[in-house]
């Protein structure tokens, strides 16, 4: 027993989206918010669809699909997380944005609830410190796909606590069922430091016309049986979160393989982000 049952997502795109459903999944009750109101049903679709694909083929029950269903809430009012035992933050990963809204999470949120962020790489601390409970704000950063990778890094920053880190290490493993890793509070935590320094290296291959994406991506996914290759991965992720996470990156360490390639950063200008934009480094339907 974590003492976590009401869960609060902030911000429902693709990562927030599956954090709720995975949280929805394992019968917590599930508030999602997005301050917009105008993006409030796209989230309900987003978690139903995911939760409809999931039962079509098979991997979900009835009976489970229709109980993470009736777990699950959505409001535009960051007011109604003032009853969470804990809130993940999964918003757009800009510096200030997150910590504005930390700020606002710590007014309405109860004084004894965590406050934790999925930032794939901005410093815990600062949203820690935009609060008055660093004690209680953590780092719990999953990947995407949530629903299908197992692996979620918890995040701790210099004031968080003991206390905090054993609640929200036992929340992620016992009642979301994943594999816990921990990680001190620098820019890309343990997987986005190995990871991302690679992803960009695949982009200057393909920028400086080394390769053409199509053969870096197999080079990788046949050669070193990767199951997708970088560039397809980027696709992924997303080519500005890509770019935002390489910022923080190249901020803290100041090292040029850290810096976003030029061509990243035209195509993320270009509007052409990957699957969510219907295209980047590859074209989806
Ligand atoms: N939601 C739920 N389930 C999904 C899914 C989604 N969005 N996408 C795929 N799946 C499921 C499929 O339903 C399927 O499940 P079954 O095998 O039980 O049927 C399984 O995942 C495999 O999917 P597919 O057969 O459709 O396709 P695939 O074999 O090509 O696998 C993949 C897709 C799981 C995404 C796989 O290519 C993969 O693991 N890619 C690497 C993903 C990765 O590295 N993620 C980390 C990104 S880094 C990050 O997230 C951190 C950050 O801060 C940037």
């Amino acid at each position: 027993m974590t003492g976590i049952h009401k869960v609060g997502i902030v911000g429902a795109g693709q990562m927030g989206a599956g954090i709720a459903e995975v949280c929805a999944r394992a019968s917590l009750d599930v508030l999602v918010c997005e301050t917009d109101p105008e993006r409030v049903d796209a989230a309900r679709s987003r978690v139903s669809g995911s939760l409809g694909r999931a039962l079509r083929k098979g991997k979900l029950t009835h009976e489970i699909h229709d109980r993470a269903i009736a777990h699950l809430d959505y409001t535009d009012d960051l007011a109604g997380m003032a009853d969470r035992d804990l809130v993940i933050e999964a918003v757009v990963e800009d510096h200030h944005e997150k910590a504005e809204l930390f700020a606002a999470l710590d007014k309405v949120v109860r004084s004894d609830a965590l406050l934790a962020s999925n930032t794939s790489s901005i410093a815990i601390i600062n949203l820690g410190m935009a609060t008055g409970r660093a004690d209680r704000v953590v780092g719990v950063h999953f990947f995407n796909p949530v629903p299908v990778m197992p692996l979620v890094e918890i995040v701790t920053s210099l004031k968080t606590s003991p206390e905090t880190v054993e609640t929200i290490t036992d929340f992620v493993a016992s009642a979301l069922g994943k594999q816990v890793i921990t990680s001190t509070d620098r820019a890309g935590f343990v997987v986005n430091a190995l990871l991302v320094p690679y992803l960009l290296s695949a982009i200057r291959m393909l920028e400086s016309g080394f390769a053409s994406a199509r053969d870096i991506d197999a080079g990788m996914r046949l050669g070193c049986a990767h199951p997708m290759g970088p560039l397809e991965l980027v696709d992924l992720i997303g080519l500005d979160t890509t770019a935002a996470i390489a910022e923080s990156m190249y901020e803290e360490f100041k090292e040029p393989h850290l810096a976003p390639p030029a061509l990243l950063l035209r195509m993320v200008k270009a509007q052409q982000l990957g699957r969510k934009s219907g295209r980047g480094f590859f074209e989806y339907a």
